[in-house]
């Protein structure tokens, strides 16, 4: 694993969109697992930037979200599939058809896990993949816990990350309690791994989950085990790290 530091939120989303530009230049037709929250909306930013600015192109690229709310239709502002459509999808020149998200409203969640992580396989596995983390430690919606998560699961919220998520909606009963997320076995299974951790509130996540045992108590401290993990960590987020 390696961690690259940044001053500043604007400086880590340029060097995320530097490493996203550079495996979608490399191979166009990556199939790039992507996130949601406040992290990387900055590297949506540049990647469209570099987009209008004609040197991106997103024709060949296939994307695979990490995870959506249970109960939320595709239609819903607060979902995730609504969020990658504002926040890139519908930005960039990617096809709507290589878009895929869990299904929120799946009748039947087993054979929605089982359906997404067939499809992973069937996409031939992710090249590289885009991840936040809570502030808890959590990954997708992969929760502290007594054993690492595998495939796709369908999760139940913890009361940290309900109350972490509420600011995107009116009030926290409105946020949903279960989340379809990939497992922490998909996630350590793409070719490659970029996080973008910015801000205080994660200095306690960056510390433990960094230089911490590998535990899935802090699910962020999986990523040691990955040869090709790159996290960008601002300054701010990196506080507790410094010596004195
Ligand atoms: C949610 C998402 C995660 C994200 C986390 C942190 O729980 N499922 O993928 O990393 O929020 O969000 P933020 O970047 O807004 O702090």
């Amino acid at each position: 694993m390696k961690i690259v530091r940044a001053k500043d939120y604007q400086e880590l989303s340029r060097k995320a969109a530097n490493v996203i530009f550079a495996q979608v230049v490399y191979k166009p037709d990556s199939v790039l697992g992507l996130a949601t929250g406040s992290s990387p909306i900055g590297t949506y930013q540049e990647l469209v930037e570099r987009h209008r600015q004609g040197d991106l192109d997103f024709s060949e690229v296939v994307s695979v979200n990490l995870d959506e709310y249970r109960g939320l239709p595709a239609s819903d502002p607060q979902s995730y599939d609504h969020f990658m459509r504002e926040h890139l999808f519908g930005l960039v020149n990617i096809k709507p058809e290589n878009t895929y998200l869990p299904n929120g409203v799946a009748a039947d969640p087993n054979a929605e896990c089982a359906r997404y992580d067939a499809l992973i396989e069937s996409l031939g596995g992710v090249d590289l993949q885009l991840l936040g983390c809570g502030r808890n430690g959590h990954i997708g919606f992969n929760e502290p816990a007594d054993c690492f998560s595998k495939g796709t699961q369908l999760v139940d919220l913890t009361e940290s990350t309900i109350e972490a998520n509420k600011r995107f909606f009116a009030s926290a009963d409105e946020v949903p309690r279960q989340a379809f997320s990939m497992g922490i076995r998909t996630i350590l299974h793409a070719r490659r791994i970029l996080t973008v951790i910015s801000g205080e509130d994660k200095a306690q996540a960056v510390r433990d989950g960094l230089f911490g045992p590998i535990t899935p108590q802090v699910p962020l401290s999986a990523l040691q085990l990955h040869p090709n993990a790159i996290v960008i960590v601002d300054d701010a987020a990196f506080h507790l790290c410094v010596q004195r």
